[in-house]
């Protein structure tokens, strides 16, 4: 589904992502773990093709076409969905029509909405004001919508509260079982493993790939020792 070779990634003047490989098979969910500020989110934005970064070397493949140097808006045609750690605000452009851009079927959108409960949001602007749960369940909104086969994920739990994250959790874990696809998914607390197991998981640190193993026993591992313990196992 998801193949990364040897990717080098530059954003802005520095060198953030170095000689990263990975594979995702279909039916299959990675969790990436990893400290801030270690190339996560750049990963994550690189395969989506964000042009803000820069690709120095490697290639991106999925579903065995090669994508690294192909437009966001084709990745996105092709089933590859982000759901933004950040997603930006945008004026004057309201939910609902971002969900009829995604879905033409007025029942689907409706069910969706009230099973995220952004039901009530729908006709206010895209993530203006809106809380940090809230922005989290519009952005799966708009996920569930577009149906990927890849599912990008990059931090689903971060700024939200356990209730939020119950519901997000329950629908993601339904979506990944209904749908079968893919998933790279980001945590640095880790909560999300409590609805999403995944079969692979791994860390990065400082743009580097470390420690590939099942995603309970590589955060049990940081739990017991620490990202500072990681860093070093990956000199060993
Ligand atoms: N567009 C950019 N230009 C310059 N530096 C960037 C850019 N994007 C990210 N960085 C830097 O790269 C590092 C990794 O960022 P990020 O991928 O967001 O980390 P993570 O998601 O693991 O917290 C940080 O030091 C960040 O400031
Ligand atoms: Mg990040």
């Amino acid at each position: 589904m998801l193949k990364i070779e040897n990717i080098s990634v530059k954003g802005g003047n520095s060198l953030i992502l170095k000689d990263i490989s990975l594979h995702i098979n279909e039916n299959e969910r990675m969790i990436i773990f990893g400290p801030n500020g270690s190339g996560k989110s750049t990963l994550i934005k690189s395969i989506m093709g964000i042009s803000s970064y820069k690709i120095l070397k490697g290639k991106i493949f999925f579903s065995n076409v090669d994508i690294t140097n192909i437009p966001i808006s084709k990745r996105a045609k092709m089933g590859i969905g982000i759901m933004y750690q950040n997603p930006p605000k945008i004026y004057g452009f309201k939910i609902l029509q971002i969900a009829r851009y995604l879905s033409k079927n007025e029942l689907e959108i409706k069910e969706i909405a009230e099973k995220l409960k952004v039901d009530q949001l729908l006709k206010r602007d895209l993530n203006v004001d809106l809380s940090g749960g809230e922005i989290k369940r519009v952005e799966l909104f708009q996920i569930l919508l577009q149906k990927p086969k890849l599912l990008l994920l990059d931090e689903p739990e971060s700024g939200v509260d356990i209730e939020n994250i119950s519901i997000m959790g329950n629908v993601l874990n339904e979506y990944i079982k209904k749908t079968k696809c893919s998933a790279l998914i980001i945590t640095h607390t880790g909560y999300i493993l409590d609805y999403i197991q995944g079969e692979k998981g791994c860390i990065m640190i400082n743009g580097k790939i470390t420690c590939q193993s099942y995603p309970q026993i590589v955060f049990d591992m940081i739990k017991k020792y620490g990202y500072k313990k990681c860093e070093e196992c990956k000199w060993k």
